[in-house]
């Protein structure tokens, strides 16, 4: 699993690297211009939002949406990528910090319309992604949405399929989603893919219903 440092080591290329896999159509990132895209156009039916983006990265999702008028909040734990995304937009409210410890304190002042993260929660176990997202959706806006664009699959066996492909390109620390499991926890989830290895997950706060925890 990459640290803070290996990010800090892989800003600077990040962007080609991703956009070399997702034009081969590869593991892990194929899909991923389209996933961005229509999250993009998603937040966009919202003019305006106060959108978090949990793992930012390089800024490529957020910097697209603040350029279009929302107001970006976000939280990532590497410096260089924090240095690079600020450099695109340094009106956005972007803090240092381990999501794997929740959100840092001055994320937790307000609520948001949309929370968004790509490629970025594979970086937890399945147990604390569930606990995050618990986190997260507290700090919803009514009508207020997650959407998280991610390497994941809608069962284990189509995960398994995957990794069998890949071979010695899977990345054995990262932990990616698969939405059966995770709708035990939240049932609402809906998953649309957007390539043989990744999607779009969306939850919504349902206040009405406990989560089964
Ligand atoms: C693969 S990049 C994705 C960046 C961007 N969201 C995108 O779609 O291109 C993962 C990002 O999550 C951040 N990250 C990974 N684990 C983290 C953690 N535990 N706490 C905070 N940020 C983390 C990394 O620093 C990196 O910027």
């Amino acid at each position: 699993m990459l640290d803070k440092r290996g990010f800090d080591l892989w800003a600077d290329g990040y962007d080609k690297d991703v956009e070399i896999t997702d034009e081969k159509d590869t593991y892990p990132f194929a899909g991923y211009r389209e996933i961005l895209g229509s999250i993009y156009e998603t937040v966009m039916k919202r003019p305006g939002s106060a959108v978090l983006d949990i793992g930012f990265g390089t800024g490529t999702l957020s910097a697209k949406l603040y350029e279009n008028g929302c107001t970006i909040y976000g939280q990532d734990f590497s410096e260089k990528m924090i240095e690079t995304a600020s450099a695109k937009m340094p009106g956005a409210h972007l803090y240092q910090g381990d999501f794997s410890q929740g959100l840092v304190g001055p994320l937790r002042k307000q609520n948001y319309d949309f929370i968004v993260a790509t490629y970025s929660l594979h970086h937890l176990n399945d147990e604390w992604k569930a606990a995050f997202l618990n986190e997260l959706l507290d700090f919803l806006k009514e009508d207020g949405m997650i959407l998280i664009g991610d390497v994941a699959f809608r069962t284990r066996a189509e995960l398994n399929a995957c990794r069998e492909e890949a071979g010695d390109e899977w990345d054995e620390e990262e932990v990616y989603f698969v939405v059966d499991e995770l709708k035990e926890i939240f049932p609402d989830l809906s998953f649309t893919p957007y390539s043989y290895c990744a999607g779009i997950l969306s939850l919504t706060e349902n206040r009405s219903e406990e989560r089964p925890l």
